[in-house]
């Protein structure tokens, strides 16, 4: 198939995916994925996860950690995963690049579409080259992720270098202009250190700068800032959302804590267990959330007008394990308002008043003995 062959269709709205036998890895097949992405750009989402599954197979047995997960994200929105640990929000994070541990883990199921292209349907190179240009990472610990035998210029440029295929000094040149934008001064010095001559928070600076050095259409934010201190945390925290805003840039910002989210989101989706549990505007998360886990995370914010010393509710118990989970609420056996039906049979993501307002709980579904 031409792209000129194609061009008739490409008006038609009906028109979503790159066809099957067209491939981004050629040039042709590039210009034919912008131009698809243009059409859709206003009508659809950024990223559509539908019914979304990535298991372990070890030893003990496997591992549900993302089990039939749906969710979008719209062009420049940021979207917070909020949870306790080990709920499966790094593994979501990981599924969306392909970047799974295999083995043990694998993707068994579901789609993944990123501005209309069906990324589990792509190949290993043409996943790669997408990676680089149209996701961004930023991770926990910045060490693990820098390497610490290359200069920090180049490991910036190189991104640049491969991705927008620009020359040895342009690349050199927008690595400097990224550097004094997430905020180190000195850049162009600094662009012949090492990692280990940046402190904790700078490090991450550069990891920020890396992964917007493509100008991608997401970033992925795994626990940004936890290794970090409050105000260092702050820093990193608005840098992000100035950044987003000015490039366009849509979020995925992972937390355990629900009061980065509170600050950065637009939206949030509250995982438990392997699960989206409930899903809404970041308002009525905090203002009406349905869920009793949510209530719990929640309650284990510190507030305002609590008085000085207080200890921080917490949510009593541990989270399932997530080796072939049952079919009921995973959050019974935590739960103050089980009741029978939710040890019998698990509740699906039902709607709620709000935007795009949804939880998954028995006691609050309307008619539900939770009011
Ligand atoms: N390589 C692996 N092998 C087996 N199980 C794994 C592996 N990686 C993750 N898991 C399991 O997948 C589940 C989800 O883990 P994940 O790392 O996504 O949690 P998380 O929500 O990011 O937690 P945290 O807040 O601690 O980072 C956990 O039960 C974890 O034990
Ligand atoms: S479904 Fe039942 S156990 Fe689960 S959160 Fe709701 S009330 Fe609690
Ligand atoms: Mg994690």
């Amino acid at each position: 198939m031409t792209l000129s062959d194609d061009r008739s269709r490409l008006g038609s709205p009906a028109v979503t995916e790159l066809p099957e036998d067209v491939t981004i890895a050629t040039e042709e097949g590039r210009r034919l994925a912008e131009q698809l992405a243009d059409n859709r750009r206003h009508a659809r989402k950024l990223l559509e996860v539908r019914n979304l599954s990535t298991q372990f197979f070890t030893r003990d047995g496997v591992v549900h950690a993302v089990d039939d997960v749906s969710f979008e994200v719209d062009y420049g929105e940021t979207l917070g995963l909020v949870g306790e640990s080990g709920c499966g929000k790094s593994v979501t994070a990981l599924s969306l690049t392909r970047l799974v541990p295999n083995p043990p883990g694998k993707i068994v199921s579901g789609e993944i579409i990123l501005d209309g292209i069906n990324l589990l349907k792509l190949s290993s190179e043409e996943m790669r080259l997408l990676r680089g240009k149209k996701i961004g990472f930023i991770f926990q610990d910045p060490m693990t992720s820098l390497n610490p035998t290359l200069t920090i210029g180049y490991q910036i440029a190189e991104s640049a270098r491969m991705h927008l295929r620009l020359s040895r000094k342009d690349a050199d040149e927008r690595a400097v202009e990224l550097l004094s934008k997430v905020g180190i001064p000195r850049s162009r010095d600094r662009m012949r250190d090492y990692p280990h001559q940046f402190s904790g928070g700078m490090r991450q600076r550069v990891m920020i700068a890396i992964a917007l050095a493509c100008d991608p259409m997401l970033l992925l934010a795994d626990e940004p800032t936890t290794a970090l201190d409050v105000t260092i945390q702050a820093q990193i925290l608005e840098l992000i959302r100035s950044l987003s805003e000015e490039f366009g840039t849509a979020v995925i910002l992972i937390t355990h804590d629900l009061g980065i989210a509170a600050g950065m989101c637009q939206r949030v989706n509250v995982m438990y267990a392997g699960r989206i549990v409930e899903t809404g505007m970041v308002d009525d998360i905090f203002e009406t959330p349905q869920m009793p886990y949510a209530w719990g995370l929640l309650d284990s914010l510190p507030r305002l007008d609590e008085q000085k010393g207080a200890r921080l509710r917490t949510i009593e118990g541990l989270p399932p394990d997530l080796i072939d989970p049952a079919d009921e609420c995973r959050f019974s056996p935590r739960c103050t308002y089980a009741r029978d039906v939710c040890r019998q049979k698990e509740p699906q993501l039902t709607d709620r008043v709000g935007e795009r307002h949804a939880a998954r709980c028995w006691g609050t579904e309307p008619g539900g003995w939770i009011q």
